[in-house]
């Protein structure tokens, strides 16, 4: 593309309300790195998911909230109900002294008031730092210091399958070492018995009877933060991705808009969670922002059997179905029958994200989905992209399975090789970079402006660097081959190495871990942990530890960092500058043990055969 300027701005400027125009479209450097997209315009995110469909659709509905039990009834809010709400809650949340620019820490499993809780902060200009209801207290707590929040929002519990979670038992533990918290609002939704701290803890539903149903937007100008999301680096503690307003908004709604080939009447329905960056652009912003029908499904997908998901594309007539390889891969497993007793005609489009789906996964979803005739958009991108990068335009791009094929309009890939030299032509493979600012990227890491240049910018020079690898074929289309950093994709989920292995170190049994991922057939990866104890002890107390060492993980991150295997040994393959090399432990874990490639610079050589 040319003009990307010029592109973007005539996408602005057709499709959204400002109430100030921009005096310049971009202004970028990515050595610095700043890049500012819409400079000098105003506006508000929520006037343009909202307000401005009232005139034409205040009865059509926005959500479609799917309970986690199937005998609940589903409700439908409509464009002038989500309106009401999200009014209430924003003065709720000013009466809590919540003002533009404060943090908010949003903790809800996905339930109606999540959706609500977030546009309500982006209504009054507040941050929202919505935090995946799956993490652990301590993971919750490391959250909410970063960025400093004043107010976390959560519920008594929540339903999960057929579990219930202590949520708010959870937040209290968090809220132990959380010094800028100054209340909490609970939402009911199981009803649990659940200990309300006096003068911090505020039952949401009597203050949003009290609460008026109007509330004028905060203006905002077009660079200013609208949410801080965390994701995993290979190194350290997460990184808080900081989004901003215009860009963000224009990027996730003209993505969806197209990925998805959305129509007016269409039912769209992604199975993320909003606590991920997909739940965020592609269940609520790009989707309200469009005037569409989003569905947010508060269960998952075996319950109450394996059909579920099948059952609710018929039951509410889904048209774009997006899911993960992930869930795909489990789905696959069980009988055919949990898809074949469900109509799917309305399916038009399919979507995955999250992780490369295998040829296999893509043929299930194919053929006994899609019936053949969907289109499947296999869609690459990041936390940091904040929408969709690499990806089929459905009935437009021919699609081949595991490829996330070609580059939206207006986003410039380059694969470099090992040399930091862009690879030209076709038939090739690199790292992935990307060349141009588009608007969606993420501006800053909340308070670490150098790790942000550090992490993106500095690998290759004037490029972002995605930590992903790719190959480009003969006609130019991109596979995403996986990462080539020391982040895990686990079912979809990103973790990185060091944090897990801090947990493990914390065990008092253990002097050293080394964590890496190994092939797994449901979860694309699993983790393979290489633990050394301080004492050898007796192998009969090894499954006792290998309990206890998930317990810490699970306390310190969530239980999605668990450790599949747990091998005891008494040394680590290291560097001579004391660099674990996982290379060599990676192969250990896929049984790669003739190959071993080049190990000249291993200290200790002699660890494998130990081990
Ligand atoms: C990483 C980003 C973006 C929403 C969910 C994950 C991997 C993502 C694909 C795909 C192959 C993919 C990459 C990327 N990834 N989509 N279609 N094919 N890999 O967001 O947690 O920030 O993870 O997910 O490795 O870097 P995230």
């Amino acid at each position: 593309m040319r003009d990307p300027e010029n592109f973007w701005s005539e996408i602005a400027e057709e499709h959204f309300v400002w109430r100030k125009p921009w005096d310049k479209v971009l202004d970028w450097n990515f050595s610095t790195p700043e890049v500012k997209w819409f400079e000098g315009a105003q506006l508000n995110i929520t006037e343009n998911c909202i307000d401005r469909h009232l005139a034409t659709k205040a009865d059509k509905t926005a959500i479609i909230f799917e309970p986690n039990d199937p005998s609940e009834e589903a409700q439908h809010i409509s464009y002038k109900q989500l309106h009401e709400k999200v009014c209430a809650f924003a003065n709720v949340l000013k009466e809590q002294g919540i003002k533009k620019g404060d943090r908010v820490c949003i903790y809800l499993p996905m339930i109606p008031e999540l959706a609500v809780s977030v546009l309500a902060c982006a209504r009054i200009g507040a941050i929202h730092s919505v935090v995946f209801a799956g993490f652990s207290a301590t993971a919750l707590a490391t959250r909410i210091n970063d960025c400093e929040c004043n107010m976390v929002i959560t519920s008594d519990g929540s339903f999960r399958g057929t579990k219930t979670i202590d949520l708010k038992g959870i937040v209290d533990e968090a809220l132990e070492n959380t010094p800028t918290i100054k209340s909490v609002l609970v939402v009911k939704r199981t009803d649990a018995d659940i200990n309300m701290k006096d003068g911090r803890d505020h039952w949401l539903q009597p203050l949003l009877e009290k609460a008026s149903k109007e509330c004028v937007i905060e203006i905002m100008d077009a660079e200013d933060p609208l949410f801080i999301l965390y994701t995993s680096g290979s190194t350290g503690k997460p990184k808080g991705m900081l989004h901003t307003t215009a860009g963000y908004m224009v990027y996730s709604a003209y993505t969806f808009k197209n990925v998805f080939q959305y129509k007016e009447g269409d039912v769209y329905w992604c199975t993320a969670d909003i606590g991920w960056i997909t739940g965020h652009s592609y269940i609520l912003y790009g989707p309200l922002a469009n005037g569409a029908t989003t569905i947010m499904f508060e269960g998952v997908p075996n319950h109450p059997d394996f059909g579920r998901f099948w059952e609710i594309i018929e039951k509410h007539k889904v048209n774009q179905f997006y899911t993960a390889p992930t869930a795909i891969r489990a789905l696959a497993k069980e009988k055919l029958e949990f898809v074949e007793n469900h109509d799917l005609s309305s399916l038009k489009v399919l979507g995955t994200v999250g992780e490369p789906i295998n040829e296999e996964a893509w043929h299930w979803y194919n053929d006994n989905v899609g019936k053949k005739k969907s289109p499947i958009v296999d869609t690459w991108w990041q936390t940091e992209t904040g929408g969709i990068m690499i990806s089929p335009i459905p009935y437009a791009t021919p699609t081949i399975p595991t490829y996330a094929t070609l580059p939206l309009p207006g986003i410039q890939p380059a694969l470099m090789d090992e040399h930091g030299k862009e690879i030209e032509g076709n038939q090739v493979d690199g790292r992935l970079c990307i060349k141009f600012p588009w608007p969606g990227m993420a501006r800053t890491i909340w308070g670490d402006h150098k790790r942000y240049k550090e992490t993106y910018f500095s690998a290759y020079e004037n490029k972002y660097f995605t930590g992903d690898g790719a190959l480009r074929d003969t006609v130019g289309y991109y596979r995403i081959t996986g990462r080539v950093d020391d982040v895990i994709i686990v079912s979809g989920h990103n973790l990185g190495t060091a944090p897990i292995e801090d947990a493990i170190n914390e065990h008092p049994a253990v002097a050293e871990s080394a964590i890496v991922g190994f092939p797994h057939d449901v979860k694309g990866n699993a983790l393979y942990g290489y633990v050394i104890l301080k004492e050898t002890g007796e192998s009969r107390l090894h499954e006792n530890l290998r309990k206890e060492i998930n317990q810490i993980i699970t306390e310190h991150i969530g239980p999605i960092a668990k450790l599949d295997k747990i091998q005891f040994t008494v040394g680590l393959p290291k560097t001579r500058s004391g660099k674990i090399m996982r290379r060599i432990l990676r192969k250990i874990a896929h049984k790669d043990t003739d190959n071993l490639g080049d190990i000249s610079t291993l200290l200790n050589p002699e660890v494998f055969k130990r081990s």
